[in-house]
């Protein structure tokens, strides 16, 4: 790992140069940080199930014409991705009232919406990535309103074919945070999804019980974080059935003493 340049590190993954040109490989950590990084700890195994619940997303999404910086998993915490110029804007799709929707306006967690919402905070963290309108992104030309046309037509798409998956698999989706980024080709950029799909950056109910299946269940101190993603991943068909999370850490410790 030390051979290859660091470009970026995140909260919860690393941006290494890729093989190629215009490609970078993305890690996942298993840091996990909440209320702008004042929470800060750890979800043992979060990055492998992560990275292997973001690979199943975005090929689905690309099955159904989504763009993605996605091209291929590498290793049990590593993706190679397209290498994008981020748009500093966070989507977040909205069906049901939690998070800082119930705080801010007052309406009951767990309300359903009469309609979708599309919020965009500006991506700021020494500003607390505010909520922002398109007026915003507008004036200080943060995205263009094509760009912008295209990136509420791609939430939208992907907020209707991932609330489908997750209810046939006993989720409700509640809300999610997209991040899109500009793909160069030939001096014409394109804008696709990039980033991940993740439990992360997602709230995921059960159906039936209520029961949180999120990084909620970090930030609220409600324990149970690893079994909850794991259940997710279990639900998705990308655990084999009664595998246990030692197994997944078992598998990513075999493969750091192989030196992969
Ligand atoms: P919020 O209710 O706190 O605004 O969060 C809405 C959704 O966006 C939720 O699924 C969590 C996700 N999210 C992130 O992925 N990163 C963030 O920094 C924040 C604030 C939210």
């Amino acid at each position: 790992m030390s051979r290859r340049r660091q470009i970026y590190e995140g909260k919860a993954k690393i941006l290494y140069e890729g093989p190629e040109p215009g490609t970078l490989i993305q890690y996942f950590k298993d840091d996990a940080t909440a209320f702008n990084a004042l929470k800060k700890g750890t979800i043992n195994g979060k990055g492998v199930i992560n990275n292997r619940i973001s690979e199943h997303v975005f090929t689905l999404l690309s099955h159904i014409n989504v763009p993605t910086h996605f091209i291929r998993r590498l290793n049990m915490r590593e993706q190679l991705v397209r290498q994008v110029e981020i748009i500093p804007i966070e989507v977040v799709v909205r069906n049901v009232a939690a998070g800082s929707i119930s705080k801010r306006l007052g309406i009951e967690e767990g309300t359903q919406l009469p309609r979708t919402i599309i919020e965009y905070y500006y991506k700021d963290d020494a500003l607390g990535d505010p909520l922002i309108s398109e007026e915003h992104i507008a004036c200080f030309g943060w995205a263009s309103p094509e760009e912008m046309h295209d990136i509420a037509d791609m939430a939208i798409r992907i907020n209707d074919f991932m609330c489908g998956m997750f209810a046939g698999i006993g989720i409700r989706l509640v809300d999610f945070k997209l991040e899109f980024g500009r793909f160069w080709e030939n001096d014409f950029a394109r804008v696709i999804l990039a980033d991940e799909i993740s439990p992360d950056g997602c709230r995921l109910w059960d159906l039936t019980t209520g029961e949180k299946l999120d990084k909620d269940r970090f930030r609220q101190d409600l324990g149970g974080e690893v079994e909850a993603y794991q259940e997710v991943a279990r639900r998705l068909g990308l655990l084999p059935e009664g595998s246990e999370e030692s197994d997944v850490l078992d598998l990513d410790t075999h493969r750091k003493k192989r030196g992969k």
